[in-house]
């Protein structure tokens, strides 16, 4: 058995597309580099729902804990709109994230050169782009309680509760901090410490964090402001540490400064295993896209880059990292283009299992 496991969960919507092109991926990565994988698979979200009438099996759940890594499609789909919250097909997400105690998301949002103007965003905003976000996934108002829908004095009221502990905090803000010094060394925090209670123990906490981390500049932003702040000049960050719905939807903004959302990779990060490596889940952050599943149109790039994130924060292969992630430089240079990149006049359109050709003749024009 390989000495590296991993468990595939490829979900939903174009999910199961996307991940076809990533295992033809990783079979490359064992054929011509000798890098064997164990690989299982698995059902998560509705596909989990339709066998099992739950969004996450317990067999499947414990299989994710003894992995080295899990790699995960998307959730979700109009087809279970309707179901109860607690067996919603996201349910089966938030419970891998929940109990393998993911709770650095990492999400890095990078504008190869061939697609800064593909974005909405003006090429000299975006190109050369390279930032980080990291993003608390465990707590906040995403697992927070009290919540749900009650009534009171006859009118229904819906409750959510932000709730942070400070050692919640200081995990991910010591994360993104080993990160900055990996990198330009500068971190941004961002919250509403200007509305909220959570987010005044944010900024203290992060505060007293980076006093262990004397050589990286932290500044401090309220979520709103940085929101605007990435559209405006996403240039001027390097790492930004945040909360679980802040980073959401600051990561989807992200997102768009390198060219479409079918672009974006991210590891989710918990505390190291017997074996050294920690625990992970890789996943694109786009999400299971029903209106053009199963059409072959979906660009498979994001769920490529999260294997080549598996390779560098599970494997220790940043050389492999590097050399997938270049060869997606490269198949972009060449213009070839998913429907959702194409811009006035650019590219040659391909649909994924071409997108996931192309990568593959890069891999081996590579050795
Ligand atoms: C994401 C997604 C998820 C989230 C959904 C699918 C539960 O939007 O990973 O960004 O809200 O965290
Ligand atoms: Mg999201």
């Amino acid at each position: 058995m390989a000495d590296r496991s991993l468990l595939i969960l490829a979900g939903d919507g174009i999910g199961p597309e996307v991940m076809a092109e990533v295992r033809r991926v990783i079979d490359w990565f064992a054929e011509a580099r000798g890098l064997a994988f164990t690989v299982e698979e698995d059902l998560v979200g509705g596909a989990a729902y339709d066998v099992h009438g739950a969004p996450l099996a317990d067999a499947t759940m414990a299989k994710a804990q003894q992995v080295d890594a899990v790699l995960l499609g998307a959730v979700g789909g109009p087809k279970y709109d309707a179901l109860d919250f607690s067996v919603k097909p996201e349910r089966g997400l938030l419970r891998l994230r929940k109990e393998m105690d993911l709770f650095a998301n990492l999400r890095p949002a990078q504008c190869f050169e061939a697609l800064a103007d593909a974005s909405s965003l003006k090429r000299e905003v975006i190109a050369g782009l390279d930032i980080m976000i990291v993003r608390e996934l465990t707590s906040g108002v995403y697992f927070g309680s009290p919540r749900g829908v009650g009534v009171e004095d006859g009118k229904r009221v819906g409750v959510n509760t932000q709730r942070y502990t400070e050692d919640e905090i200081a995990r991910v803000a010591r994360a993104a901090f080993d990160l900055a010094m990996k990198r330009d060394r500068r971190l941004c925090s961002m919250e509403k410490a200007n509305v909220m209670e959570s987010g005044v123990l944010w900024r203290e906490v992060v505060t007293e964090v980076g006093r262990d981390y004397p050589d990286v500049a932290l500044s401090h932003m309220y979520a709103d402001a940085g929101a605007m702040q990435l559209v405006r000049w996403p240039k001027q960050f390097d790492v930004i540490v945040t909360d679980n719905l802040f980073g959401d939807i600051l990561s989807d903004i992200a997102a768009m400064l390198t060219g479409s959302l079918g672009m974006l990779p991210s590891a989710s990060l918990g505390a190291p295993m017997a074996n050294g490596r920690p625990k992970a889940l890789y996943e694109p952050v786009h999400g299971s896209a029903p209106d053009i599943a199963g059409q072959g149109l979906a660009n498979p790039i994001a769920c490529i880059l999260s294997f080549a994130m598996a390779l560098r924060y599970s494997f220790a292969l940043g050389e492999e990292a590097d050399r997938l992630e270049r060869a997606v430089e490269q198949v972009l240079a060449q213009g070839l283009r998913t429907p959702d990149l194409m811009t006035v006049g650019g590219g040659r359109k391909v649909g994924t299992r071409d997108m996931g050709d192309a990568i593959i003749a890069q891999l081996q024009a590579s050795l």
